[in-house]
């Protein structure tokens, strides 16, 4: 039987967030923000371990008490300068340590994605632990789509149908996505599936919903906030 990781790349600096502390850090819901993600995926009973990848140069980690996640959780500094460095850099580094063989479950996570719940990841770890080629939480776009010249005219309004837009986890065997990840090292891919999608693979989209958004823009943080504070108080 195939095991599941998780695995959080966390290296990023948040630069959209124009704030000096990376952004996995800010202070969310009296957390830092990738503490919400850690403790849903942490857990979880069927994750085994969750790697999470941080900068070499990360100096904020280890100022928080990371101990109730115990040996669930794993920390790796091996971060690189894109989003896809980072996994493929954490995916080696688990194989370095013998931790993962070639046909483990890895699900990729966002630690900017901090409401992420356990029926979404349930749901995901349900519909694809007997899929060939793995798959993603995603949503269904909902509002009409323009494109626009380089003046923000609209020069056509886009149909929507079969347009989903793509979430984390994103979850591949480790073998497919080590190979994805290691064939376009080289292309500007901003997901995983992406990459698996360049082998001529197809992920399948499993239905999320907009809540698992990411936290990218200064004003996204209220309303992560706001979601996570609302649930707290409807437990
Ligand atoms: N990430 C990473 N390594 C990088 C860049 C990003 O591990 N070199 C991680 C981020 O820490 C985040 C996730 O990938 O958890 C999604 O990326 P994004 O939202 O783009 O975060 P940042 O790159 O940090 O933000 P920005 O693009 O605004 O600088
Ligand atoms: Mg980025």
């Amino acid at each position: 039987m195939p095991n599941f990781f998780a695995l959080i790349p966390a290296a990023g600096s948040g630069s959209r967030m124009e704030q000096s502390l990376p952004k996995q850090y800010l202070s969310l819901h009296e957390k830092p923000m990738i503490f919400h993600s850690l403790n849903v995926l942490c857990h979880n009973q069927l994750i085994s371990k969750v790697i999470v990848v941080l900068a070499p140069e990360d100096k904020h980690w280890f100022a928080y008490d990371w101990s109730e996640f115990n040996d669930k959780l794993l920390v790796f500094t091996c971060g690189g300068a894109t989003r896809a460095d980072s996994v493929r850099n954490g995916l080696l580094a688990a194989k370095q340590d013998n931790l993962v063989s070639t046909q483990d479950w890895i699900l990729v996570h966002d630690a900017a994605r901090p409401c992420l719940t356990t029926t979404q990841l349930n749901q995901l770890l349900h519909e694809l632990a007997e899929d060939e080629t793995g798959g993603l939480l995603a949503v269904p776009v909902a509002d009409t789509l323009k494109r626009a010249n380089s003046e923000n005219r609209v020069t056509a309004t886009e149909s929507r149908e079969h347009l989903w837009q793509a979430q984390t986890p994103q979850m591949f065997r480790y073998e497919i996505l080590l190979q994805a990840l290691q064939n376009t090292a080289n292309k500007l891919i901003t997901d995983d599936a992406s990459a698996v999608e360049l082998m001529g693979l197809s992920p399948k989209l499993i239905m999320s919903d907009a809540q698992n958004f990411k936290v990218t823009y200064p004003q996204d943080l209220a309303l992560a906030e706001l979601i996570l504070q609302n649930r707290k108080t409807h437990d």
